[in-house]
């Protein structure tokens, strides 16, 4: 089978399709023909020789986490799907046995990692892991649900959004962000968002961000934002320069949940308005597989749209990381392995 693998960590044009040996599933596995594959900046950190989880000794290398497509052999053992079973991969992985694994959130798991290995004309995953998808679900449309719109969940659940809560959202035009602008929207809450581009931030108000901001300079955003509100939570996955700002900005007990470090994993906290305002500065990673499964019921109905704003076939891989890495898109990018068969 072929698969789009990192051959060198030196970014987009370290992306290479190979030809690998396909794995028959093993005891509790399934294999997947996958349809669809979404990429993350996770991905691209890898990419760029960014991230303490692969090196040179690990290439060639087969990212890709967020899988959907359709069930073409199980592993011994296996009863929660069968062959023909279209699905959605959670890509958490877990250990089963640490105090979060039995009392939850299993996203909490000590030994927590992802599942890599979608970008991939077959991949062979723990067949728990998948969610089956209702027929008016694309599998395009299901591979942008699981890290970006997880995450987002998570994070929104963990601020306690609800109905006409205000939400800031710094970088509100990728994968995560849009998907928090949308979340926020259904539970009820309005969100500010920012961004470099005057087009990303227009299709994204389109797509119900309540106020605009065009600005990457923090004291800019910050008198914006004061002129617009006080935000309930701040849905930080930007971290550097702006997890202050987000502190600055928030209201007297405001929670701000931060999930990534695009713009820096170093962030100042101004500590006495920490205490005096009785602010909450929360971690997040992923979300929970029930999240993902009410995700994909919400998208079953009809009452979210996950956005995807390219897709690109398994030989355009390349070409997907380098729309990541130059800031051009709004939502997900999508992988479809398929559909150069
Ligand atoms: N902990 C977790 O479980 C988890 C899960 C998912 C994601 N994450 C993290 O969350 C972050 C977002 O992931 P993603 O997949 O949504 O990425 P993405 O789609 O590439 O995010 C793009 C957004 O980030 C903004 N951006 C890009 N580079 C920036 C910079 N140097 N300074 C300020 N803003 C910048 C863009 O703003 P413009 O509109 O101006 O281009 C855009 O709004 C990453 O750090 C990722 O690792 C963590
Ligand atoms: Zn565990």
């Amino acid at each position: 089978m072929r698969a789009a693998a990192f051959t060198e960590l030196t970014g987009p044009e370290g992306v290479n399709v190979i030809e690998r040996e396909e794995s028959d599933p093993g005891p509790g596995e399934a294999a997947v023909d996958v349809a669809a594959c979404a990429i993350n900046r996770h991905d691209l950190w890898i990419l760029e020789g960014d991230s303490a989880m692969v090196d040179a000794d690990d290439l060639p290398f087969v990212t890709g986490l967020d899988v959907a497509g359709t069930v073409s052999a199980v592993g011994e053992g296996v009863d929660a799907v069968e062959p023909g079973d279209r699905v959605v991969l959670c890509p958490n992985e877990t250990c089963g046995s640490c105090r979060f694994c039995r009392e939850g959130p299993e996203n909490r798991c000590e030994r927590f990692s992802l599942y890599h290995g979608g970008l991939a004309e077959t991949a062979c995953v723990e067949a728990d892991r998948l969610v089956p998808l209702p027929d008016g679900v694309s599998a395009t449309t299901a591979a942008a649900i699981p890290t970006a719109y997880m995450t987002a969940f998570h994070m929104l659940r963990r601020a306690d959004v609800g109905p006409a809560d205000l939400v800031f959202v710094p970088g509100a035009t990728g994968g995560v962000g849009v998907a928090a602008v949308q979340l926020a929207d259904i539970l009820g809450a309005r969100t500010i968002g920012t961004s470099s581009s005057a087009s990303k931030l227009e299709r994204v108000t389109e797509l119900g961000l309540d106020h605009a901001i065009r600005a990457t300079e923090p004291d800019e955003i910050r008198e914006e934002v004061e002129a617009i509100g006080t935000p309930d939570a701040v849905i930080n996955h930007l971290g550097g320069e702006y997890t202050r700002l987000g502190q600055e900005v928030m209201r007297r007990g405001g929670t701000m949940v931060v999930c990534g470090r695009t713009a820096g994993g170093e962030s100042t906290i101004d500590v006495p308005d920490l205490f005096l305002g009785h602010k909450r500065v929360v971690g997040s990673t992923m979300g929970t597989q029930d999240d993902l499964r009410r995700l994909v019921e919400l998208t079953a109905d009809g009452d979210l749209s996950p956005v995807i704003d390219e897709t690109f076939p398994l030989e355009a891989t390349d070409e997907a990381f380098a729309t990541m890495q130059d800031r051009e898109s709004v939502g997900k990018l999508v992988v479809e392995p398929e559909s150069d068969r």
